[in-house]
């Protein structure tokens, strides 16, 4: 049965076409139940699970989650290694429900620091729902926004020397082409959980005019009805994009 706010923000019709989300939280859920961090982590990929179900019973087009930044890398080797199991496990177990589901899975972020078994299990599952229509989904791994817009910057340098680009000819579109997200919209609404106000080196380009939701749940706590309750809050917001307002 749907929910009824799942009912409600459908009814409203304005679905944010791209969501993205930083899950953040999971330490802190362990901690306070006496739990080692790796179990807060094990409990966030079963909030990962029900939040792609929900964002594809909202009509989401493009979910991306932060997963893993380029500075998780400094954490201590055993939760690396822990978070890189639950990332071969989720690609491993989810591959097919995923496929069934029209989801097109995609990992944005420096692949080649993983690992062969994550990584392989990654390209696996990238590969196999590759042809999904519904939903597409960004899994940010190894992932920082500067980083991200480093390598743009290198990209269009190496094009420019090479004599292919004129400097002057480099515009927003054109940059954000050689970005991780090329070809994507902007996300219209960005989550946050455990109620940290920072962006956290995330999407610093594609954030430009993204609606901001903080909420307090722990990531491994949030659930789809709080994913549905982030939309119904945007879906009261006004969004000028720099303009005023029109009417
Ligand atoms: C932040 O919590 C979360 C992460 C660093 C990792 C996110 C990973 C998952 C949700 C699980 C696996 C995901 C997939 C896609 C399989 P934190 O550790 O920074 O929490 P804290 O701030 O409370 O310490």
């Amino acid at each position: 049965m749907e929910s009824e706010l799942l009912e409600r923000i459908k009814l409203d019709g304005r679905i944010p076409s791209h969501v993205a989300v930083i899950m953040d939280g999971n330490g802190r859920w362990a901690r306070e139940r006496g739990l080692p961090r790796y179990a807060g982590h094990r409990r966030g990929m079963v909030a990962v699970r029900d939040v792609v179900e929900g964002a594809v019973e909202a009509g989401i087009e493009v979910l991306t989650l932060f997963a893993f930044s380029k500075e998780n890398w400094q954490r201590p080797r055993p939760e690396i290694a822990a978070l890189m199991a639950l990332l071969k496990r989720y690609a491993d177990s989810e591959r097919q429900e995923l496929k069934a589901q029209g989801v097109a899975v995609h990992v944005l972020g420096e692949l080649d620091r993983l690992r062969a078994g994550p990584r392989a299990a990654v390209e696996r599952i990238v590969g196999e729902t590759a042809a999904g229509k519904t939903m597409r989904l960004n899994l940010m791994i190894s992932y920082s926004g500067r980083d991200e817009i480093v390598r743009a910057v290198r990209e269009l340098a190496r094009r420019a020397r090479r004599g292919e680009l004129d400097p002057d000819e480099i515009d927003e579109s054109l940059f954000g082409s050689v970005l991780y997200t090329a070809g994507l919209p902007d996300p219209d609404l960005l989550i946050r959980t455990s109620g940290e106000l920072r962006i956290s080196n995330f999407m610093l380009w594609q954030l430009a005019y993204t609606e901001l939701y903080i909420s307090s749940v722990y990531w491994p706590d949030f659930t789809r009805e709080h994913l549905f309750a982030a939309i119904s809050d945007y879906q009261r917001r006004e969004r000028r994009f720099g303009r005023v307002t029109a009417g």
